[in-house]
């Protein structure tokens, strides 16, 4: 099967989430399975600086206004086609904001265009290779299916559309219609009309032959007025087509036996080798070297991952004789009220604005208790590579995490199946409590050796969802054309 998958982020090239572990490791694993991924993204400079030996594979004069290069690449096992159009993508910030951390003005436009040329490729572009099934991941390609309905010679192509997270929904005004190339027959109820406004989201939830989320749990609970962020109902309307399939990890990548960013690498059964990982994080943060959990979280600071929550904690993790240690960026007001809160606690807190692939690992794998008090989580990944590492993940019970972690209560730990603490509802008094319920593990060395050994030997692995995304794949290509 050849499938082009389409998404603003991969990693190793450019990631700012979870979405680019997903669209990274996805296609590598899907290769055993006998599939042929070719990953279309954006030519950010940090992309076109990394991968080489790049061939021009078709040249469009005028792409929306724009000349632009498709462009083929090999890199670290992933076969991509980038589209070089340096007046969309060559910019100083991120993929989706400027250095100033607001989003481009452009954006519609800039992923727009990529899931025209998505759609083009889907329709027959390239001479030599016509995908079998088109993946698309979230509103900045959501388009992709919305062109190929209307565009005509990629209509029989079927698709798949991966939500990763349904509060980002690419909402513009209606005007831009034109602009973006789609007929006014598409400014519809049933495709992107959504409210008076384009919903690029909404428009690949219309139009794509099946939709996922990335975890059964959200797929359950966007059906709700609660999670469903205003297209509840649009994901009802596909509810015969609609299914969660829960991300893995990427295990080559994350792997504590082999890790390069750690000073000690060690597996379950040389769990004491994590002091060492321990003692560099301490050194790292500045933190004073006294014995006690060392709660950590590694994570976009916004309200959906609750980080307003963790200042709130703060006090009491220090007060209890823990220590807190942040890696993150977001929200200014929760980013001043974490420094704020370090600056009380020297010693006792460390808190670093930002993003840092290798400190992430160092945090992994040398603190005690990762937390997430996420209010909604598609799925999570912090949580997952926490168990790999012996780090008790520490986590609201919602979305993607209420199915990867397994409750420490008496029941799952002398069944031997716990793997951490969950807490609900989702509020900073909760939190407290199961902080308090962690400390209490803490003090047993006993029963959290056997929570960071269950947790470590929990596979989260990509194949069995890999097999899930060929199966569906498999169906789609089977029935067509769609039958939408
Ligand atoms: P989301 O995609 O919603 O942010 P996930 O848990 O699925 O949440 O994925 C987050 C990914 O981003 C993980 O790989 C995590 O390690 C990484 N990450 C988040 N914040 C940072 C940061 N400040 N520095 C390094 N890695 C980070
Ligand atoms: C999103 C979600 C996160 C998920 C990730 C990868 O960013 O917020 O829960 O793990 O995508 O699918």
């Amino acid at each position: 099967m050849k499938i082009l998958s389409v998404a603003s982020e991969i990693f190793p090239l450019i990631k700012t989430g979870g979405l680019a572990d997903v669209t990274g490791a996805l296609p590598k694993i899907l290769g055993h399975l006998g599939c042929e991924t070719r990953s279309l993204i954006p030519g950010y400079p940090t992309v076109l600086a990394k991968v080489e030996q790049v061939r021009p594979v078709h040249f469009f004069s005028d792409l929306f206004g724009a000349p632009a290069t498709l462009l083929e690449a090999q890199h670290d096992g992933l076969d991509l086609l980038i589209l070089d159009a340096p007046s969309l993508y060559d910019r100083k910030g991120g993929p989706y904001v400027g250095a100033d951390g607001v989003d481009y003005p452009d954006n519609w436009r800039r992923f727009s265009v990529l899931s025209y040329v998505a759609s083009a490729v889907a329709g027959g572009l390239l001479p030599d290779w016509r995908p079998d099934l088109v993946h698309t991941h979230d509103w900045q390609t959501a388009l992709t299916t919305v062109y190929m309905k209307y565009s005509g010679n990629a209509a029989d192509v079927p698709s798949v559309l991966t939500i990763h997270n349904l509060a980002f929904q690419g909402q513009f005004p209606a005007k831009l219609i034109r602009q973006i190339g789609l007929p006014p027959e598409a400014m519809n109820i049933n495709c992107l009309e959504y409210y008076g406004d384009l919903c690029f989201l909404k428009g690949g939830i219309q139009t794509a032959s099946a939709v996922t989320t990335v975890s059964p749990t959200y797929a359950r609970e966007v059906l709700s007025t609660d999670l469903g962020m205003g297209l509840d109902g649009a994901l009802l309307s596909r509810l015969r087509d609609f299914s969660g399939i829960v991300n893995g990890i990427d295990t080559e990548i994350w792997d504590p036996a082999t890790d390069p960013y750690i000073p000690a690498n060690y597996d379950y059964k040389q769990i004491r080798l994590r002091q060492r990982n321990r003692a560099a994080l301490i050194d790292a943060f500045r933190l004073d070297n006294t014995p006690g959990p060392i709660f950590a979280a590694v994570t976009r600071l916004t309200w959906q991952k609750g980080a307003d929550m963790l200042a709130e904690v703060a006090d009491e993790i220090c007060n209890l004789g823990g220590k807190l240690v942040i890696l993150g960026q977001g929200s200014k007001d929760v980013e001043r009220a974490l420094i704020l809160a370090a600056g009380w606690r020297p010693g006792q807190i460390g808190v670093r604005i930002g993003y840092d692939e290798a400190t992430a690992h160092l945090i992994h794998a040398g603190c005690d208790v990762m937390v997430q008090p996420s209010r909604f989580e598609p799925c999570g990944l912090t949580q997952l590579y926490a168990l790999r590492y012996g780090a008790v993940p520490l986590v609201s019970r919602t979305g993607g995490l209420s199915e990867t972690i397994i409750d420490a209560n008496d029941a799952a730990m002398s069944a031997r199946v716990a793997t951490g603490f969950q807490f609900h509802p989702v509020t900073a008094d909760n939190l407290r409590l199961a902080v308090h319920r962690a400390f209490h593990a803490y003090r047993d060395p006993k029963k959290w050796a056997r929570l960071q050994n269950q947790g470590m030997k929990a596979n989260f692995s990509w194949e069995r969802s890999a097999e899930q995304y060929a199966a569906l794949y498999e169906r789609l290509i089977a029935q067509r054309p769609s039958t939408l």
